[in-house]
């Protein structure tokens, strides 16, 4: 039996990127690494967490003790998500695309003789953050969404948490002049209903172990 302040509590945490199939060989990505997704599953199970890890195709490997349920696109996430539920906690750590092809199509599409490249319809993925958020019965206790933002961080973070719905926003500064993504650190605001706090700068783990002590402090 796992000890310390989040023992008996059951975390979901997403993370890493998501695949959007264009036909059977190909998809639209980004570039998440989900190194910061598995460092916070990483701290919360030190803190005794039971943690489902909700991954898409991450590079950076997923941590140990933790349960991992692979997926690859937007709604698979959303339903690995639905079955982990009932959760005392939910941290949405993943780069989910916005958008999916609207009708992958079913086999390997071809070049033909028009020579016309192919138009790509897309439609909107389910937004997980949001609609965890907003779910009545099954919400869980605490729900912490990111927020990546180029300029205006606090403003444009405070309104991403009251148009989401969640709890608190993990907001950091990604202008490239700030090398944080795809760096090794991380240097984050965090919104709640109360105000915002500025952490300073540190490795992804010491950002990730910090959160997991706030959580704890909120739900352990
Ligand atoms: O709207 P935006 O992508 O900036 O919001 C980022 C936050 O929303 C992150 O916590 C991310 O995991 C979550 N998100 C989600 N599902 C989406 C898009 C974003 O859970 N389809």
């Amino acid at each position: 039996v796992m000890q310390g302040p989040l023992a008996e509590r059951h975390v979901i945490v997403t993370s890493g990127p998501t695949h959007e199939p264009i036909d059977p060989v190909r998809y639209i990505a980004n570039r998440s690494s989900g190194a910061q997704g598995a460092a916070i599953a990483a701290a919360l199970r030190d803190l005794g967490a039971r943690v489902s890890f909700v991954t898409g195709p991450a590079t950076v490997p997923p941590p140990d003790g933790v349960e991992v349920i692979r997926v690859e696109t937007a709604r698979e996430m959303r339903d690995a998500v639905d079955a982990a539920l009932p959760a005392d906690a939910a941290v949405m750590a993943a780069a989910v695309a916005d958008w999916r092809v609207t009708n992958a199509a079913q086999k390997k599409m071809k070049k033909d003789a028009s020579g016309k490249p192919p138009a790509l319809e897309m439609t909107e993925n389910p937004d997980i953050l949001a609609w965890i958020s907003g779910l009545k019965k099954r919400r869980p206790g605490l729900v912490v969404g990111f927020a990546a933002e180029t300029n205006d961080v606090i403003e444009n973070a405070t309104a991403k948490r009251l148009r989401k719905g969640c709890d608190w926003i993990v907001a950091n500064d990604v202008s490239p002049e700030t090398g944080i993504m795809g760096g090794a650190e991380n240097a984050v605001t965090v919104i709640r209903e109360d105000g915002a706090e500025d952490w300073p700068r540190m490795g992804k783990e010491a950002v990730a172990r910090r959160l997991a002590e706030a959580i704890a402090g909120a739900i352990g």
